[in-house]
């Protein structure tokens, strides 16, 4: 697949996702941190505009000059933008407007692939769409906590749940001591975040080849857990209490029984699937009570070629920290990943919501330890 095709492709794939949904869908926003669909479909095709047509296209016809203000997401160097919390605000531009918008680019974009690019400028367009398929994911769980908080839990599509996922074993692997490299090696694309091979020390360990299943959580639930201080990470305790928290994020306890709001709708909670939509405290809280703990980003990077990985985001014990030989681009791209790097932890793996051919075992996910809206699950380690 060429670049022309690939771009296409992928702008493709988010519209193909937005067919199922209703014109109201488009504009709501229920918690600041979850964007409204309508918002990632003009963000995705801003960054398009602002950082390559407006840059390489003489006199490229901007399609709308409060776009910039209304689009950007949180790139200080481009300038100002409405508040994250706002983008509900927004019934207009209407999503026919946005739908224009993402063709008045594309026909640029798709002018633009069919002349000879230099080496910098391709890259820069496979960040757009690497960062299009980050945005695919984030649409895909933002759509989910709308539907999810909508009194009568409508689906998404009866034949997508995106969390009946099983287990294919449930064997221990046990990783021997040494020196290991760890970041992203070879020519394909990396985020900035996964550069900088360095070494790292790893003691003798064991890893789950499995994740926590929901059953797995019930006993957990079971046991009190909710209620036992003495499981929980005291930010985590305080969490729980403030937020009222006893069970993961679309869990509900209806007609005496333990059902979840998935894509196909409300369902009776299968204790057989794995575990989704747990935050990085109550990951750390269930390893406390199992006397286990969360592996390392490191440990797992290491331990990853033997893992069964890819139907949720795993929480790691580690900070999301700069590796040591990071360098952050200059300009607004070295605002991508570079100035997050406090306050959250690494998630490892990759979920049944991200988008095909979007993983790799360097890849560096990250959020805040509360955040559970992402499809976030639970591998242990000892
Ligand atoms: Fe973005």
């Amino acid at each position: 697949m060429n670049l022309l095709e690939k771009y296409n492709a992928v702008r493709q794939q988010t519209l193909a996702f937005c067919s199922h949904l209703a014109v109201e869908d488009f504009s709501i926003q229920v918690a600041k941190f979850a964007s409204p669909a309508k918002w990632h479909l003009a963000h995705t095709t801003w960054f398009f505009e602002t950082f390559i047509l407006k840059k390489q296209i003489n006199q490229y016809p901007e399609f709308n000059e409060n776009y910039n203000f209304l689009f950007n997401s949180y790139y200080n160097n481009v300038g100002d933008r409405i508040l994250q919390a706002n983008r509900g605000n927004l019934s207009r531009p209407s999503i026919q407007e946005i739908y224009a918008y993402r063709k008045h680019v594309d026909t640029h974009m798709q002018q633009l692939l069919n002349t000879d690019l230099n080496l910098d400028l391709k890259k820069l367009i496979v960040l757009g769409l690497q960062h299009e398929e980050q945005h695919q994911e984030l649409l895909v769980t933002d759509v989910k906590y709308m539907l999810g908080h909508n009194p009568i839990f409508p689906a998404y599509h009866p034949n997508t749940n995106l969390s009946k996922d099983t287990n294919l074993c449930t064997n221990l692997i046990k990783i021997n001591q040494g020196i290991y490299k760890i970041g992203h090696q070879g020519t394909d694309f990396c985020f900035d975040n996964e550069l900088g091979v360095h070494q790292v020390f790893i003691d003798d360990f064991h890893i789950q080849n499995y994740l926590v299943t929901n059953g797995d959580f019930l006993e957990f639930m079971k046991d009190g857990a909710y209620q036992n201080f003495n499981l929980w990470l005291d930010d985590g305790w305080h969490w729980i209490q403030k937020n009222n928290i006893n069970a993961p994020l679309y869990w509900h306890f209806y007609k005496g029984e333990w059902h979840q709001y998935t894509f196909a709708g409300l369902c009776k909670v299968d204790p057989n699937a794995i575990l989704c939509h747990v935050s990085y405290y109550e990951a750390v809280a269930f390893a406390e009570w199992k006397k286990m703990r969360l592996p390392t980003e490191f440990e797992w990077e290491v331990a990853s070629k033997q893992l069964n990985w890819g139907t949720r985001w795993e929480w790691t014990q580690s900070a999301y920290l700069p590796y040591p030989n990071f360098k952050k681009e200059s300009g607004a791209v070295g605002e991508y990943n570079g100035k997050f790097m406090s306050n959250k932890m690494v998630l490892r793996g990759a979920s049944a919501a991200t988008s095909k051919n979007h993983s790799r075992t360097t890849y560096r996910n990250f959020f805040h330890p509360s955040e559970r809206w992402q499809f976030t699950g639970i591998r242990l380690a000892k």
